[in-house]
């Protein structure tokens, strides 16, 4: 465990400001700075910063936090990971011990694995030919973590030995349990370990050496630590250059893998299944154009235009490099090299050209049939800027007037989108107007939520959940560094996180204390409405007497303070 007052002096030594300027561009607006939101796709920032408050928040999807919220959900990172990463960079050094994260074991296990995989490999004659004839190097069979799984449950065997339980093997997905024991998951295959965005092994892909043998790629089942659909193969390698060279999307590892080999490092690939609006966010941290290399055939183009769409449902700009029939990337830069390779990045097409070289387009009718696909990918895109020129672009190839199709595209609306996004914002439906006006006051204003620990007792407020926020207020709000960023570091479960995020970053009028003391009476006051109705329902004579006596001073304290 790190200790409570080194998490808080962390916190206190940290900007977020400048911590969340490492990754995003900041600009200044009010008392606030704001960006487009990393994680949901936007047009227009509602991603908002509060140098004041030490703590962020999207009036778009929901999220918000502290400084490490921020580095929890953008780095991936458990909540002790976050610690010592701001530790490391105000030089503060924290008692290390991993065994806190709750799924080290699993991490743990992997890692074990990989290192096991690449032994095996470098002993098994017939995979180190395979990956010779496919003509990876040394070096990328290294720096990738290549490995072979053996027959035989040797990975369990070695496990053992080692004190990596067979248990947690399954959980990581490596084992499985079948009527007479446990088995490897992975045998006879080349391993490919998935790396997270900072190097740790979260899961594998592993390819069959025979070529007519099913299923030809088997991966790790999802796990705790392993989603496909949240991770990229090759991302933590590539990391580096996407800054520089925009990322190329390719479909197979050994696409991947050959051009990387070939000194094209602005590499990835999704994990063999259909790629998602996550894995398009991961690169829009690095770049707001993608380069699609699917390979050349029916379901390589088929695959090509999914993707498209999710690229700009989320705000990034796709470009397409064709590939002739039969080709992959990975057998392309085999037959061109290199130079043959970045010839097709140049000659790369935006996607209304794409759509218009891969599908008939001679017609009449074809025609129609490609404006109305175009206008579909057109009405998805955001940007009012980038709208336009592809509204340019398709008005010049059709003959058609700009005005038409804006209006078209227009006509159509897309708020559907941001619909879907509202909802996601967080709230507690039961929460009454008034207890929600306290609330948002309480957890803001450090002032009010010291006088209303002295009162109103908990039980006034309705919600269960507004009272797990409430004790946590009170238990903390008399100590010293409270802020409202370490509010949010208390609550533990991520919805009323978000919730108090944000109610603290609502526009509200702040009240006098006077005013503010009677809202808390009227809170009081319809709680003993409600208790007196319920002891009457019950029968309880003495309750209901009893509450009611209290109900009526109650009420005359309110109305002296009111003629004060
Ligand atoms: P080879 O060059 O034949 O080794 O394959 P590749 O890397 O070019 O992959 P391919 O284009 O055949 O498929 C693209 C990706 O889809 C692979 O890298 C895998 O991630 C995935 N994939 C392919 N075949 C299978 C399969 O049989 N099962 C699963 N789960 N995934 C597959
Ligand atoms: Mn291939």
């Amino acid at each position: 465990m790190i200790k409570k007052e080194i998490i808080d002096q962390i916190r206190e030594q940290s900007d977020i400001v400048q911590v969340i300027a490492e990754y995003l561009p900041l600009k200044k607006a009010g008392k606030y700075y704001r960006t487009l939101c990393p994680f949901h796709g936007e047009k227009s920032p509602s991603f908002y910063v509060s140098p004041e408050r030490q703590i962020y928040h999207c009036f778009g999807c929901g999220v918000g936090g502290s400084v490490y919220t921020f580095l929890m959900q953008y780095e991936k990172l458990s909540f002790p990971e976050a610690i010592k990463k701001l530790a490391s960079k105000l030089n503060i050094t924290i008692e290390t011990d991993n065994s806190e994260y709750r799924y080290q074991p699993l991490l743990d296990a992997c890692e074990f694995a990989t290192n096991f995989f690449q032994d095996t490999l470098q002993h098994s004659m017939p995979a180190k030919t395979y990956l010779q004839n496919r003509q990876i190097s040394q070096e990328t069979i290294k720096r990738f973590r290549l490995g072979f799984a053996p027959n035989g449950n040797l990975l369990i065997n070695a496990a053992k030995k080692n004190g990596i339980s067979v248990e947690t093997l399954v959980k990581t997905g490596l084992a499985i349990k079948k009527e007479n024991g446990y088995y490897d998951w992975f045998y006879n295959r080349i391993t490919f370990p998935v790396f997270s965005a900072s190097g740790k092994v979260l899961g594998f892909g592993a390819r069959i050496l025979a070529d007519n043998v099913e299923p030809k790629y088997l991966n790790s089942p999802e796990t705790p630590i392993f989603r496909k659909g949240d991770n990229l193969y090759g991302l933590f390698q590539a990391k580096n250059y996407l800054y520089q060279h925009q990322p190329i999307l390719v479909e197979g590892n050994f696409d991947m893998l050959s051009l990387v080999d070939k000194g094209i490092n602005n590499v990835i690939a999704p994990l063999g299944t259909a790629f998602t609006s996550k894995q398009a966010l991961m690169l829009r941290r690095f770049s707001n154009q993608v380069v699609i290399a699917f390979d050349g055939d029916s379901s390589g183009r088929a695959a090509t235009l999914r993707v498209i769409e999710i690229f700009l449902k989320n705000n990034l700009n796709p470009q397409v490099i064709v590939l002739p029939d039969n080709f992959d990337p990975d057998k392309y830069i085999k037959n061109y090299g290199k130079d043959g390779f970045e010839n097709l990045i140049t000659n790369r097409l935006d996607f209304v050209d794409y759509l218009l070289e891969v599908k008939p387009s001679e017609t009449v009718s074809d025609k129609q049939a490609r404006l109305k696909e175009i206008i579909d990918y057109i009405k998805l895109i955001d940007d009012n800027i980038d709208q336009e020129l592809y509204i340019n672009k398709t008005s010049d190839i059709f003959k058609i007037s700009k005005d038409t199709l804006s209006n078209q595209i227009r006509k159509e609306g897309r708020d559907v989108q941001s619909q879907e996004i509202e909802s996601k914002v967080s709230s507690i439906p039961s929460l009454k107007l008034l207890e929600k006006q306290i609330l948002s006051l309480i957890t803001s204003i450090p002032e009010f939520a010291k006088t209303a620990k002295q009162e109103i007792p908990l039980k006034c407020f309705s919600a269960d959940e507004a009272q797990e926020i409430i004790q946590i207020i009170y238990d903390n709000i008399d100590l010293k560094n409270y802020t409202i960023a370490k509010l949010i570091d208390e609550i533990e479960k991520p919805a009323l996180k978000q919730f108090v995020v944000n109610l603290s970053f609502q526009e509200k009028t702040v009240p006098t204390k006077n005013e503010f003391v009677n809202k808390l009476r009227a809170l009081e006051a319809s709680w003993y409405l409600k208790a007196i109705s319920d002891a009457k329902i019950k029968g309880d004579v003495a309750l209901t007497e009893k509450l009611s006596v209290e109900h009526y001073n109650l009420k005359k304290k309110l109305s002296q303070k009111r003629s004060k």
